[in-house]
Protein backbone atom coordinates (compact mmCIF):
# COMPACT_ATOMS: atom_id res chain seq x y z
CA UNK A 1 0.00 0.00 0.00
CA UNK A 2 1.44 3.13 -0.91
CA UNK A 3 2.06 5.45 2.34
CA UNK A 4 -0.68 8.63 2.80
CA UNK A 5 0.22 11.33 4.87
CA UNK A 6 -2.68 13.24 7.03
CA UNK A 7 -1.58 16.57 7.20
CA UNK A 8 -2.81 18.81 9.76
CA UNK A 9 -4.88 16.59 12.12
CA UNK A 10 -5.59 17.05 15.41
CA UNK A 11 -4.89 13.67 16.40
CA UNK A 12 -7.03 12.04 19.82
CA UNK A 13 -5.36 9.10 21.62
CA UNK A 14 -7.61 7.40 23.95
CA UNK A 15 -5.09 5.56 25.34
CA UNK A 16 -2.46 8.53 25.82
CA UNK A 17 -5.71 10.49 26.41
CA UNK A 18 -3.90 13.15 24.63
CA UNK A 19 -5.36 15.51 22.02
CA UNK A 20 -2.69 17.72 19.75
CA UNK A 21 -2.21 18.48 16.45
CA UNK A 22 0.15 16.87 14.12
CA UNK A 23 0.71 15.19 10.63
CA UNK A 24 0.23 11.08 10.60
CA UNK A 25 1.88 9.02 8.24
CA UNK A 26 0.76 5.53 7.08
CA UNK A 27 2.45 3.00 4.94
CA UNK A 28 2.24 -0.60 4.64
CA UNK A 29 -0.93 -0.78 6.90
CA UNK A 30 0.81 0.52 10.04
CA UNK A 31 1.04 4.24 11.76
CA UNK A 32 4.67 5.19 10.63
CA UNK A 33 5.29 8.35 12.17
CA UNK A 34 3.10 11.07 14.34
CA UNK A 35 4.80 14.49 13.92
CA UNK A 36 4.35 18.47 13.15
CA UNK A 37 5.87 19.01 9.53
CA UNK A 38 6.14 15.58 8.56
CA UNK A 39 8.56 15.71 5.10
CA UNK A 40 5.78 13.37 2.88
CA UNK A 41 7.49 10.45 0.99
CA UNK A 42 7.74 10.26 -2.63
CA UNK A 43 4.83 8.86 -4.02
CA UNK A 44 2.40 9.84 -0.76
CA UNK A 45 -1.15 10.81 -0.92
CA UNK A 46 -0.95 13.48 0.74
CA UNK A 47 -4.37 14.55 2.78
CA UNK A 48 -5.37 17.90 4.39
CA UNK A 49 -6.98 17.13 7.25
CA UNK A 50 -7.14 20.63 9.05
CA UNK A 51 -10.01 21.01 10.86
CA UNK A 52 -10.42 17.28 11.54
CA UNK A 53 -10.29 15.06 14.30
CA UNK A 54 -8.67 11.69 14.10
CA UNK A 55 -9.53 8.84 15.96
CA UNK A 56 -8.04 5.72 16.15
CA UNK A 57 -10.53 3.31 13.91
CA UNK A 58 -13.81 3.22 15.37
CA UNK A 59 -15.34 -0.22 15.78
CA UNK A 60 -19.31 -1.32 16.00
CA UNK A 61 -19.53 -4.39 18.72
CA UNK A 62 -23.38 -4.43 17.88
CA UNK A 63 -24.74 -5.09 14.31
CA UNK A 64 -27.35 -6.90 12.38
CA UNK A 65 -26.14 -7.16 8.72
CA UNK A 66 -29.59 -9.80 7.79
CA UNK A 67 -27.56 -12.09 5.49
CA UNK A 68 -28.00 -14.67 4.99
CA UNK A 69 -31.41 -14.86 4.71
CA UNK A 70 -33.12 -11.34 5.42
CA UNK A 71 -31.80 -10.13 1.84
CA UNK A 72 -35.05 -7.32 1.82
CA UNK A 73 -33.71 -5.60 4.88
CA UNK A 74 -29.47 -5.02 4.41
CA UNK A 75 -27.07 -6.93 3.46
CA UNK A 76 -23.37 -7.35 4.24
CA UNK A 77 -22.42 -5.58 0.85
CA UNK A 78 -25.17 -2.52 2.20
CA UNK A 79 -24.19 -3.13 5.74
CA UNK A 80 -20.54 -2.45 5.15
CA UNK A 81 -20.89 0.71 3.07
CA UNK A 82 -23.25 1.96 5.72
CA UNK A 83 -20.53 1.05 8.36
CA UNK A 84 -17.93 2.98 6.31
CA UNK A 85 -20.11 6.31 5.48
CA UNK A 86 -21.16 6.38 9.59
CA UNK A 87 -17.28 6.18 10.37
CA UNK A 88 -16.62 2.30 11.17
CA UNK A 89 -14.03 0.09 9.91
CA UNK A 90 -14.72 -2.60 11.50
CA UNK A 91 -18.50 -4.54 12.82
CA UNK A 92 -19.47 -7.45 14.55
CA UNK A 93 -22.05 -8.95 13.29
CA UNK A 94 -24.71 -10.99 15.36
CA UNK A 95 -26.09 -14.53 14.62
CA UNK A 96 -29.73 -13.76 14.50
CA UNK A 97 -29.76 -14.49 10.49
CA UNK A 98 -31.76 -16.82 9.08
CA UNK A 99 -29.99 -19.73 8.82
CA UNK A 100 -28.71 -18.25 12.29
CA UNK A 101 -24.88 -18.11 12.76
CA UNK A 102 -24.70 -21.20 14.98
CA UNK A 103 -22.26 -23.52 13.08
CA UNK A 104 -19.08 -22.98 11.23
CA UNK A 105 -20.27 -22.75 7.73
CA UNK A 106 -22.51 -19.75 8.45
CA UNK A 107 -19.91 -18.16 10.50
CA UNK A 108 -17.28 -18.94 7.95
CA UNK A 109 -20.20 -17.67 5.12
CA UNK A 110 -20.10 -14.11 7.00
CA UNK A 111 -16.55 -13.82 7.20
CA UNK A 112 -16.12 -14.38 3.95
CA UNK A 113 -18.90 -12.26 2.41
CA UNK A 114 -16.96 -9.17 4.84
CA UNK A 115 -13.88 -10.21 2.96
CA UNK A 116 -15.12 -9.81 -0.90
CA UNK A 117 -16.96 -6.98 0.19
CA UNK A 118 -13.98 -5.19 1.42
CA UNK A 119 -15.31 -2.44 3.02
CA UNK A 120 -15.79 -2.52 7.16
CA UNK A 121 -14.13 -5.47 8.47
CA UNK A 122 -17.00 -7.96 9.02
CA UNK A 123 -16.53 -9.91 12.42
CA UNK A 124 -18.96 -13.01 12.67
CA UNK A 125 -20.43 -13.57 16.46
CA UNK A 126 -21.64 -17.08 16.69
CA UNK A 127 -24.86 -17.93 18.50
CA UNK A 128 -24.78 -19.53 21.86
CA UNK A 129 -27.49 -22.16 21.28
CA UNK A 130 -28.40 -24.00 18.12
CA UNK A 131 -30.88 -21.57 16.18
CA UNK A 132 -30.39 -19.63 19.32
CA UNK A 133 -33.56 -21.42 20.37
CA UNK A 134 -32.10 -21.95 24.24
CA UNK A 135 -32.06 -25.53 24.20
CA UNK A 136 -29.08 -27.48 23.22
CA UNK A 137 -25.30 -25.90 22.83
CA UNK A 138 -24.25 -24.56 19.85
CA UNK A 139 -20.46 -26.02 18.54
CA UNK A 140 -18.74 -22.71 19.97
CA UNK A 141 -15.28 -24.17 19.15
CA UNK A 142 -16.10 -25.08 15.12
CA UNK A 143 -17.25 -21.82 15.54
CA UNK A 144 -14.47 -19.87 16.79
CA UNK A 145 -12.29 -21.56 14.63
CA UNK A 146 -14.46 -20.31 11.43
CA UNK A 147 -13.53 -16.61 12.77
CA UNK A 148 -16.21 -15.89 15.41
CA UNK A 149 -14.97 -13.57 17.86
CA UNK A 150 -17.60 -13.68 20.21
CA UNK A 151 -21.17 -16.02 21.11
CA UNK A 152 -24.61 -14.54 21.39
CA UNK A 153 -28.07 -15.28 21.09
CA UNK A 154 -28.93 -11.37 21.26
CA UNK A 155 -32.30 -11.27 20.23
CA UNK A 156 -33.06 -13.33 23.05
CA UNK A 157 -31.50 -14.52 26.71
CA UNK A 158 -30.65 -17.55 27.13
CA UNK A 159 -32.64 -18.55 30.21
CA UNK A 160 -31.42 -22.39 30.84
CA UNK A 161 -28.93 -21.54 33.73
CA UNK A 162 -27.63 -24.75 33.15
CA UNK A 163 -27.03 -24.27 29.35
CA UNK A 164 -25.64 -20.41 29.69
CA UNK A 165 -23.47 -21.71 32.92
CA UNK A 166 -21.61 -24.77 29.91
CA UNK A 167 -21.59 -21.62 26.92
CA UNK A 168 -19.80 -19.15 29.62
CA UNK A 169 -17.26 -22.44 30.07
CA UNK A 170 -16.30 -22.96 26.57
CA UNK A 171 -15.95 -19.49 25.96
CA UNK A 172 -13.91 -18.58 28.92
CA UNK A 173 -11.57 -21.68 27.24
CA UNK A 174 -11.67 -20.20 24.13
CA UNK A 175 -10.72 -16.35 25.45
CA UNK A 176 -13.80 -14.90 23.93
CA UNK A 177 -16.49 -12.83 25.65
CA UNK A 178 -20.45 -13.84 25.99
CA UNK A 179 -22.50 -11.05 25.34
CA UNK A 180 -26.04 -11.39 26.49
CA UNK A 181 -29.13 -9.74 25.73
CA UNK A 182 -30.84 -9.71 29.17
CA UNK A 183 -34.15 -10.00 29.01
CA UNK A 184 -36.27 -12.30 30.90
CA UNK A 185 -38.70 -12.94 28.51
CA UNK A 186 -42.17 -14.06 30.70
CA UNK A 187 -41.69 -10.61 31.87
CA UNK A 188 -41.62 -8.86 28.62
CA UNK A 189 -44.19 -11.56 26.87
CA UNK A 190 -46.21 -8.97 24.08
CA UNK A 191 -44.83 -6.34 25.41
CA UNK A 192 -43.66 -3.48 22.95
CA UNK A 193 -42.34 -0.30 24.57
CA UNK A 194 -41.19 0.71 28.30
CA UNK A 195 -43.51 -0.60 30.88
CA UNK A 196 -45.17 2.91 32.85
CA UNK A 197 -47.37 5.79 32.78
CA UNK A 198 -46.79 6.37 28.82
CA UNK A 199 -47.59 3.03 27.75
CA UNK A 200 -50.53 2.81 29.93
CA UNK A 201 -51.52 6.06 28.54
CA UNK A 202 -50.61 4.97 24.81
CA UNK A 203 -53.03 1.40 25.71
CA UNK A 204 -49.78 -0.01 24.69
CA UNK A 205 -48.26 -3.38 26.76
CA UNK A 206 -45.18 -2.51 28.53
CA UNK A 207 -41.79 -4.18 29.00
CA UNK A 208 -40.42 -3.78 32.44
CA UNK A 209 -37.40 -2.36 33.45
CA UNK A 210 -37.25 -5.43 36.05
CA UNK A 211 -37.08 -8.31 32.93
CA UNK A 212 -33.76 -6.69 32.20
CA UNK A 213 -31.73 -5.96 35.75
CA UNK A 214 -33.22 -9.81 36.80
CA UNK A 215 -31.41 -11.07 33.37
CA UNK A 216 -28.41 -8.89 34.12
CA UNK A 217 -28.00 -10.16 37.80
CA UNK A 218 -28.23 -14.23 36.88
CA UNK A 219 -25.44 -13.51 34.20
CA UNK A 220 -23.30 -11.51 36.63
CA UNK A 221 -23.59 -14.45 38.89
CA UNK A 222 -22.73 -17.09 36.29
CA UNK A 223 -19.27 -14.90 34.91
CA UNK A 224 -18.39 -14.83 38.71
CA UNK A 225 -18.91 -18.78 38.70
CA UNK A 226 -17.11 -20.22 35.72
CA UNK A 227 -14.31 -16.79 35.17
CA UNK A 228 -15.94 -15.73 31.26
CA UNK A 229 -15.72 -12.61 30.26
CA UNK A 230 -19.33 -11.26 29.96
CA UNK A 231 -20.66 -8.32 27.85
CA UNK A 232 -23.96 -6.66 28.68
CA UNK A 233 -25.61 -5.94 25.19
CA UNK A 234 -27.74 -2.35 24.78
CA UNK A 235 -28.00 -1.73 28.02
CA UNK A 236 -30.45 0.63 29.35
CA UNK A 237 -31.71 0.81 32.73
CA UNK A 238 -30.47 2.49 35.98
CA UNK A 239 -31.00 -0.78 37.83
CA UNK A 240 -28.61 -2.34 35.50
CA UNK A 241 -25.75 0.26 35.65
CA UNK A 242 -25.96 -0.49 39.64
CA UNK A 243 -25.52 -4.61 38.99
CA UNK A 244 -22.85 -3.46 36.72
CA UNK A 245 -20.76 -0.70 39.19
CA UNK A 246 -21.15 -3.76 42.19
CA UNK A 247 -19.57 -6.16 39.81
CA UNK A 248 -16.45 -3.90 38.72
CA UNK A 249 -16.02 -3.30 42.36
CA UNK A 250 -15.95 -6.63 42.99
CA UNK A 251 -13.48 -6.99 40.11
CA UNK A 252 -15.49 -9.10 38.03
CA UNK A 253 -14.79 -9.71 34.31
CA UNK A 254 -17.86 -7.76 33.04
CA UNK A 255 -18.46 -4.72 30.39
CA UNK A 256 -21.12 -3.23 28.65
CA UNK A 257 -22.51 -0.84 25.63
CA UNK A 258 -24.94 1.53 25.32
CA UNK A 259 -26.41 2.87 22.22
CA UNK A 260 -27.08 6.19 21.21
CA UNK A 261 -30.83 5.87 21.38
CA UNK A 262 -30.94 5.07 24.92
CA UNK A 263 -28.45 7.49 25.42
CA UNK A 264 -30.18 10.21 23.79
CA UNK A 265 -34.20 9.05 23.57
CA UNK A 266 -36.80 8.43 26.14
CA UNK A 267 -40.12 6.54 25.91
CA UNK A 268 -41.97 9.85 24.98
CA UNK A 269 -40.56 8.94 21.33
CA UNK A 270 -43.28 6.45 20.85
CA UNK A 271 -45.84 9.16 21.96
CA UNK A 272 -47.73 9.23 18.25
CA UNK A 273 -46.83 5.62 17.63
CA UNK A 274 -43.94 6.46 15.94
CA UNK A 275 -43.04 2.09 14.92
CA UNK A 276 -39.24 3.82 14.34
CA UNK A 277 -39.28 4.16 18.38
CA UNK A 278 -39.68 0.69 18.32
CA UNK A 279 -36.39 -0.95 19.90
CA UNK A 280 -35.58 -3.86 21.97
CA UNK A 281 -35.03 -3.38 24.79
CA UNK A 282 -37.54 -0.42 24.86
CA UNK A 283 -36.12 3.71 25.20
CA UNK A 284 -36.85 4.16 28.81
CA UNK A 285 -37.23 7.04 30.89
CA UNK A 286 -35.00 10.14 31.71
CA UNK A 287 -33.95 8.90 34.75
CA UNK A 288 -32.67 5.87 33.15
CA UNK A 289 -31.14 8.32 30.79
CA UNK A 290 -29.48 10.51 33.08
CA UNK A 291 -28.05 7.54 34.79
CA UNK A 292 -26.55 6.17 31.86
CA UNK A 293 -25.08 9.12 30.74
CA UNK A 294 -23.22 9.00 34.01
CA UNK A 295 -22.52 5.81 33.67
CA UNK A 296 -20.57 5.98 30.05
CA UNK A 297 -18.94 8.81 31.30
CA UNK A 298 -17.36 7.01 34.51
CA UNK A 299 -16.72 4.39 32.39
CA UNK A 300 -18.84 1.71 33.93
CA UNK A 301 -19.85 1.27 30.48
CA UNK A 302 -16.85 1.43 28.23
CA UNK A 303 -18.63 0.77 24.63
CA UNK A 304 -20.90 2.80 22.59
CA UNK A 305 -22.60 0.44 19.94
CA UNK A 306 -25.17 0.70 17.23
CA UNK A 307 -27.57 -2.17 17.76
CA UNK A 308 -27.67 -1.44 13.90
CA UNK A 309 -31.28 -3.14 13.29
CA UNK A 310 -32.53 -2.16 9.58
CA UNK A 311 -36.10 -3.26 8.62
CA UNK A 312 -38.24 -3.08 5.56
CA UNK A 313 -40.10 -0.10 5.26
CA UNK A 314 -42.98 -1.91 5.08
CA UNK A 315 -42.56 -4.27 7.79
CA UNK A 316 -42.11 -0.98 9.72
CA UNK A 317 -44.90 0.57 8.47
CA UNK A 318 -47.51 -0.91 9.97
CA UNK A 319 -49.58 -0.77 13.64
CA UNK A 320 -47.16 -0.10 16.33
CA UNK A 321 -48.06 -3.54 18.31
CA UNK A 322 -46.95 -5.70 14.64
CA UNK A 323 -43.48 -3.92 14.10
CA UNK A 324 -40.33 -5.00 14.41
CA UNK A 325 -38.06 -3.99 17.26
CA UNK A 326 -34.96 -2.10 15.87
CA UNK A 327 -33.69 1.03 14.22
CA UNK A 328 -30.61 1.72 11.81
CA UNK A 329 -28.30 3.24 13.66
CA UNK A 330 -24.30 3.48 11.60
CA UNK A 331 -24.93 6.00 9.71
CA UNK A 332 -25.86 8.99 13.14
CA UNK A 333 -24.13 7.15 15.86
CA UNK A 334 -21.12 9.43 15.76
CA UNK A 335 -22.89 12.55 14.75
CA UNK A 336 -25.35 12.01 17.81
CA UNK A 337 -22.78 10.96 20.08
CA UNK A 338 -20.89 14.28 19.10
CA UNK A 339 -23.97 16.55 19.22
CA UNK A 340 -25.66 15.33 22.53
CA UNK A 341 -22.68 14.38 24.32
CA UNK A 342 -19.55 15.99 23.40
CA UNK A 343 -20.87 19.16 22.22
CA UNK A 344 -22.52 19.91 25.50
CA UNK A 345 -19.88 18.20 27.93
CA UNK A 346 -20.98 15.24 29.28
CA UNK A 347 -17.53 13.05 27.67
CA UNK A 348 -14.28 14.32 25.93
CA UNK A 349 -12.88 13.95 22.96
CA UNK A 350 -10.41 11.09 24.45
CA UNK A 351 -13.66 9.29 26.12
CA UNK A 352 -15.04 9.43 22.82
CA UNK A 353 -12.64 7.74 21.10
CA UNK A 354 -12.05 5.48 23.85
CA UNK A 355 -16.02 4.45 23.73
CA UNK A 356 -16.07 3.89 20.00
CA UNK A 357 -12.72 2.30 19.61
CA UNK A 358 -10.61 1.52 22.13
CA UNK A 359 -13.21 -0.53 24.40
CA UNK A 360 -14.71 -1.92 21.60
CA UNK A 361 -11.29 -3.36 20.33
CA UNK A 362 -10.30 -4.68 24.08
CA UNK A 363 -13.70 -6.38 24.06
CA UNK A 364 -12.93 -8.54 20.73
CA UNK A 365 -9.45 -8.48 21.44
CA UNK A 366 -8.47 -6.41 18.26
CA UNK A 367 -5.25 -4.59 18.23
CA UNK A 368 -5.47 -0.75 17.92
CA UNK A 369 -7.44 1.78 19.51
CA UNK A 370 -4.63 4.37 20.01
CA UNK A 371 -2.54 6.56 17.88
CA UNK A 372 1.21 5.81 18.17
CA UNK A 373 4.04 4.68 15.75
CA UNK A 374 3.27 0.96 14.74
CA UNK A 375 -0.31 0.83 15.29
CA UNK A 376 -2.72 -0.93 12.86
CA UNK A 377 -3.66 1.93 10.13
CA UNK A 378 -7.06 2.25 10.96
CA UNK A 379 -8.32 5.64 11.34
CA UNK A 380 -11.89 7.42 11.67
CA UNK A 381 -11.46 11.04 10.48
CA UNK A 382 -14.18 13.32 11.73
CA UNK A 383 -14.90 16.66 11.00
CA UNK A 384 -16.62 18.11 14.59
CA UNK A 385 -18.37 21.34 13.20
CA UNK A 386 -20.01 20.08 10.12
CA UNK A 387 -23.55 19.99 10.67
CA UNK A 388 -26.18 18.04 8.38
CA UNK A 389 -29.84 16.74 8.53
CA UNK A 390 -30.27 13.29 9.16
CA UNK A 391 -31.90 12.05 5.72
CA UNK A 392 -32.59 8.35 5.60
CA UNK A 393 -33.03 8.34 1.56
CA UNK A 394 -29.28 9.14 1.60
CA UNK A 395 -28.34 5.92 3.94
CA UNK A 396 -26.19 3.52 2.14
CA UNK A 397 -28.06 1.03 4.69
CA UNK A 398 -31.55 -0.64 3.00
CA UNK A 399 -33.08 0.04 6.73
CA UNK A 400 -34.25 3.68 6.40
CA UNK A 401 -35.92 3.07 10.29
CA UNK A 402 -34.90 5.98 12.21
CA UNK A 403 -36.06 8.49 15.06
CA UNK A 404 -33.73 10.71 13.81
CA UNK A 405 -34.88 11.64 10.50
CA UNK A 406 -35.04 15.61 10.20
CA UNK A 407 -32.35 15.79 13.42
CA UNK A 408 -29.60 18.51 12.75
CA UNK A 409 -26.63 17.51 13.80
CA UNK A 410 -23.15 18.39 14.38
CA UNK A 411 -19.58 16.74 14.16
CA UNK A 412 -20.18 14.04 11.11
CA UNK A 413 -17.71 11.06 10.21
CA UNK A 414 -15.91 12.39 6.69
CA UNK A 415 -13.30 9.14 5.90
CA UNK A 416 -12.51 6.08 7.03
CA UNK A 417 -8.72 4.68 6.53
CA UNK A 418 -8.94 0.77 5.80
CA UNK A 419 -5.40 -0.07 6.47
CA UNK A 420 -5.60 -0.48 2.55
CA UNK A 421 -7.51 2.56 1.54
CA UNK A 422 -8.97 5.50 2.22
CA UNK A 423 -12.15 6.34 2.14
CA UNK A 424 -13.90 9.90 1.63
CA UNK A 425 -17.20 9.56 2.78
CA UNK A 426 -18.00 13.47 3.20
CA UNK A 427 -16.13 16.54 2.06
CA UNK A 428 -13.24 17.56 3.50
CA UNK A 429 -13.73 21.06 5.11
CA UNK A 430 -10.73 22.18 2.56
CA UNK A 431 -10.47 19.76 0.06
CA UNK A 432 -12.72 18.47 -3.02
CA UNK A 433 -15.46 16.10 -3.32
CA UNK A 434 -15.42 12.45 -3.77
CA UNK A 435 -17.89 9.81 -2.80
CA UNK A 436 -17.80 5.90 -1.76
O1 LIG B 1 -34.39 -3.76 18.54
C1 LIG B 1 -33.83 -4.82 18.34
N1 LIG B 1 -33.71 -5.35 17.11
N2 LIG B 1 -33.30 -5.50 19.39
C2 LIG B 1 -32.80 -6.74 19.27
O2 LIG B 1 -32.36 -7.28 20.24
C3 LIG B 1 -32.81 -7.42 17.96
C4 LIG B 1 -32.83 -6.45 16.86
C5 LIG B 1 -33.15 -7.05 15.53
O3 LIG B 1 -32.55 -8.08 15.17
O4 LIG B 1 -33.96 -6.47 14.77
Amino acid sequence: MKAILFRSGTLVDPLGEKVWEADLLVEDGRIKGISKGLASPRGAQVINVSGCLIFPGCVDVHVHLREPGGEHKETIATGVRAAVRGGFVAVAAMPNTSPVADNAAVVGYVAARGREEGWSRVLPIGALSRGSQGEELAPLEEMWRAGAVAFSDDGHWLANAQLMRRAMEYAQMLGVPVISHCEESELTRGGVMNEGITATRLGLRGMPAAAEEIAVARDLVLAELTGCHLHVAHVSTAGVVRLLREARSRGLSVSAEVTPHHLILTEEAVQGYDTNAKVNPPLRTQADVEVLLEALADGTIAIVATDHAPHAREEKETEFDQAPFGISGLETAIPLIFTELVHKGIIGLTQAAARLSLAPRRLLGLPGGSLAEGEPAELTVIDPEREEVVDPANFASKGRNTPFAGWRLKGWPVGVLLRDRWCLVRELPGAGREEI
